[in-house]
């Protein structure tokens, strides 16, 4: 399968990642699944296909046996968790046969969602699980059918109907693989395993501020598609005002077929035919009456693309975003992004990573509506496709990022190349979603040479499969120790590579200074691009109060602690935009404070539930009195 936009060094790496996880663990002698070889069946969420959430039986597997066995070897049939067998009735009919495991018996649960809310005994466990269920293969098959999910943390194998299909490597993008020719009539039986084990090779690394969701946290659904159909598929306006269309077709018929882009609403019925490779690329003027996305209008349009028998969809918002010196225009006007950062993490005591459009409405809801916000920085990893369609339908700009985060193993071609991949097949999923503004490739990360040469590594990837977005990452600074006030200066090299600054301060939270201070703050940081706080927060324990004295983890300490920091922000003059960290409490086995934490980061402006903290209207405020003033 041709990708027109293939990142061949990406797979090359991959397979023979020596050093990723998979290759430690997982069957290394199967197929993995990257944006070169993988379907890619972009806005799969749109297509037929069968559900195939709901009650799966699990076990873990903690030594991998089911993977490898004890010297490293092929696991021997007792061990092989992926057999298409009765084991019940194979041993009752033969007693030299013995299986230590039985997946069709073994306890259930639902997905999607992270095995932590399976059952108590998992809440920390890293590992390797496996799933199984079965099921009904669509009577009268004609076409193609493919296996897909949503993502899967952190490594994947799957089999079905006792054969292998292949591996994927990454716990936050989505990937497929055929099964056309596995499918049987009636039963068929699916079995994966998922290991959550983060190492120093991994993306990311080990050592986090969240909670590392094990499982398969997102859909898992049988797709339908015709014998050839639409594998990938973008379209958007362009900056000169053009609306342009890159399509790849996949199957037999893919070459020389007549194609047809059609937009509701719209007089557009642009007609044309794929070259030898099966691509097609195409622009003409946007019509008039195309009424642009934004945050305050987020207008979507049902777009068409036929071909062949294929009718592909997808819900386009249409509008431009790019860099002019410091500003960032929206449709080419100034916009300010009043924003806030999240987790992937629902609304609830004990979270899951389920995501649901109502899980996805209830917080972007609090952004939009709560804090008058236009903006969200769903960091530190993709989040799920529902999340950003629906900030594509309340009208959120959207900043999204893969984990690159703090201590990556920068020498480690194994490293990059899952980064890449991670970061190819982000982009590819969202390229249509009018909501995403920034690709970020990093978080905090050290400044040396192997750091800069990955990164950049990674600000090309965007740069080459989406020049219409911009790039970022959230970079730290150098504070001058001697200075009478907090001064900061922005001395990381990667900041020519990018087109917006992002900087992450404590000050006041981690650092002694006093909250008064921070007003009188410096900000050392070239003039001639847009600056964002991508975070700054403190912790406070819904209901701890401490009016008089302010101490931390108070509700109090954090408002004013937000109020402090807004007013240092004023001063800045190239800041275009801030997402605090962060909206909702989050769960990060890092906090252990038993009077305040308990493995949660409580620098939420609601609780995990969804209380409301004082700091979370001092911030509505100021966005209220932003969205009514200048820069919008
Ligand atoms: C860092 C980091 C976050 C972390 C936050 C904190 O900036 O980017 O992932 O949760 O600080 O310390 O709470």
């Amino acid at each position: 399968m041709r990708k027109a936009f293939a990142l061949g060094a990406v797979a090359v790496a991959l397979v023979a990642g020596s050093h990723t996880i998979l290759a430690e663990t997982a069957g290394s002698n199967l197929p993995l699944a990257t944006v070169d070889s993988e379907p890619l069946l972009v806005s799969a969420d749109m297509r037929d296909g069968q559900d195939l959430s709901g009650t799966w039986n699990w076990s873990i597997d903690p030594y991998r046996s089911g993977i490898a066995g004890f010297h490293g070897e092929t696991p021997d049939r007792g061990q092989q968790r992926w057999l298409d067998i009765d084991v019940r009735k194979t041993m009752a009919q033969d007693n030299r046969i013995m299986f230590e495991f039985d997946m069709a018996h073994a306890q259930t649960t639902a997905l999607p969602g992270s095995w932590l809310a399976a059952s108590p005994e998992l809440r920390h466990y890293q590992g390797l699980v496996w799933y199984q269920r079965h099921f009904d293969a669509p009577a009268s098959r004609k076409g193609r059918y493919f296996l897909r999910f949503g993502a899967a943390n952190y490594a994947t194998t799957v089999y079905i109907n006792g054969q292998p299909l292949g591996r994927h490597e990454g716990g936050f993008t989505p990937f497929a693989f055929e099964v056309t020719k596995q499918l049987r009539d009636g039963d068929n039986q699916i079995t994966f395993a998922v290991d959550s084990q983060a190492s120093a090779n991994t993306v990311p690394p080990t050592v986090t501020d969240w909670e590392n969701y094990g499982g398969a946290t997102r859909g898992i659904r049988l797709v339908h598609t015709p014998d050839t159909y639409v594998d990938s598929a973008w379209v958007r306006l362009t900056k000169d005002g053009k609306l342009a269309v890159d399509a790849h077709l996949d199957g037999a018929a893919a070459a020389g077929q007549a194609v047809r882009l059609k937009v509701a609403g719209l007089p557009v019925d642009l007609t044309g035919k794929t070259d030898a490779h099966g691509d097609w690329k195409a622009t003409m003027a946007a019509p008039r009456a195309l009424v642009r996305w934004s945050p305050e209008k987020p207008q979507l349009y049902d777009v068409s693309l036929s071909a062949g028998e294929d009718e592909w969809h997808d819900r386009v918002g249409f509008r431009t975003i790019e860099r002019k010196g410091a500003d960032i225009l929206l449709n080419g006007k100034p916009v300010f992004l009043r924003g806030i950062s999240m987790h992937e993490e629902e609304i609830s005591p004990n979270p899951a990573r389920i995501i649901t459009p109502d899980n996805a409405r209830a917080l972007l809801g609090e952004i939009k509506n709560g804090l008058h916000g236009n903006y969200v920085r769903l960091s530190h990893y993709p989040h799920s496709e529902v999340m950003t369609r629906v900030a594509d339908e309340l009208g959120l700009l959207v900043w999204s990022e893969v984990p690159v985060y703090w201590m990556v193993a920068w020498e480690n071609a194994g490293t990059l190349a899952s980064a890449r991949n991670m970061l190819a097949e982000n982009i590819l999923r969202d390229r249509n979603r009018a909501s995403v503004v920034i690709w970020s490739v990093a978080n905090e990360t050290p400044v040396n040479d192997a750091r800069n040469a990955f990164l950049r590594t990674l600000v090309g990837d965007v740069r080459r499969l989406d020049p219409t977005r911009l790039v970022s990452a959230a970079l730290l600074v150098e504070r001058d120790k001697g200075a009478a006030v907090p001064t900061m200066t922005m001395a990381d090299p990667l900041a020519a590579d990018l087109d917006v600054l992002s900087i992450n301060t404590y000050n006041g939270w981690y650092t002694p200074d006093r909250l008064a201070e921070l007003p009188k703050s410096v900000w050392n940081v070239p003039a001639d691009k847009p600056l964002v706080f991508s975070e700054f927060g403190a912790d406070a324990k819904a209901g701890f109060h401490s009016a008089t004295n302010l101490q931390k983890f108070s509700e109090e300490f954090q408002a004013e602690y937000y109020r402090q920091t807004l007013a240092m922000a004023d001063r800045v003059p190239s800041l275009r935009g801030m997402s605090p960290w962060i909206l909702k409490d989050f769960r990060s086995p890092r906090r252990q404070n038993p009077d305040f934490q308990m493995g949660w980061n409580r620098k939420g402006l609601i609780s995990e539930t969804g209380q409301h903290k004082q700091a979370f209207d001092v911030l509505a405020g100021y966005y209220a009195a932003k969205a009514e003033g200048k820069g919008k």
